[in-house]
């Protein structure tokens, strides 16, 4: 395993619920259909939803049950942007939209310029007034963490109100590389695997989201 400061495991938040242990463990099975994997990916991006909106504003509302008035709970779903890191980020919009169906939609999209190796934006679209919102960034794999760390330099020139970081695996290399660049920045992950390998995939991982998702390999 490649060692993990204090510091920086601090700022994860591990979902360790055994549905989303269970499924995760089917993702990985490199057998899993393309179809299997996108229903798995679904089901997972909605229960994770639920750890990574936990301290969601609620306010108070007045409403009449059939038998008197009572004072109830509601969230208000349009303050909260999933932020999806393209191209795999988008798999995991379907499951948390299913649990918070008024939430806006932002798509960033960067690419590695093979010269520099800095991450160049080709695409970036947000919903407007993004100081009134919550971000939750979105993307499956936090690898080397430089796409994550690049879209939320971004974002933070939105000036949002808060910003988190939502995925399904994560190497000790990614989740250093986000403390060291934004460490107000809290993870959600089902898991930290052991390393990663040389082409900056993630150990044991699940190979690439992407091409799982879409089916492209
Ligand atoms: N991106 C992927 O899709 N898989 C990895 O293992 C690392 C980055």
């Amino acid at each position: 395993m490649t060692p993990l400061s204090p510091e920086a495991r601090a700022n994860v938040h591990l979902i360790d619920h055994p549905l989303v242990q269970h499924k995760l463990t089917l993702m990985r099975n490199k057998t899993a259909s393309t179809n299997s994997f996108r229903r798995l990916l679904n089901e997972l991006s909605s229960l994770m939803a639920y750890e990574v909106t936990r301290d969601m504003a609620t306010q108070d509302v007045e409403i009449e049950t059939p038998l008197e008035k009572m004072t109830g709970t509601a969230i208000d779903g349009k303050k909260l942007v999933f932020v999806s890191i393209l191209r795999a980020g988008n798999g995991i919009l379907d499951g948390v939209l299913s649990v918070v169906p008024g939430a806006r939609v932002g798509h960033i999209g960067l690419y590695r310029d093979p010269a520099t190796l800095q991450a160049v934006e080709y695409y970036f679209k947000m919903p407007k007034n993004m100081e009134e919102r919550d971000i939750i960034v979105v993307d499956p794999m936090l690898a080397t963490g430089n796409s994550a760390a690049a879209a939320v330099t971004r974002l933070k020139v939105c000036k949002p109100k808060s910003i988190k970081f939502l995925c399904l695996l994560t190497a000790p290399e990614g989740i250093e590389a986000m403390h060291k660049a934004h460490p107000d920045v809290p993870i959600y992950t089902a898991a930290i695997d052991r390393e990663l390998n040389d082409h900056g995939y993630i150990l044991p991982g699940l190979g690439d989201a992407g091409d799982r998702i879409f089916g492209t390999q």
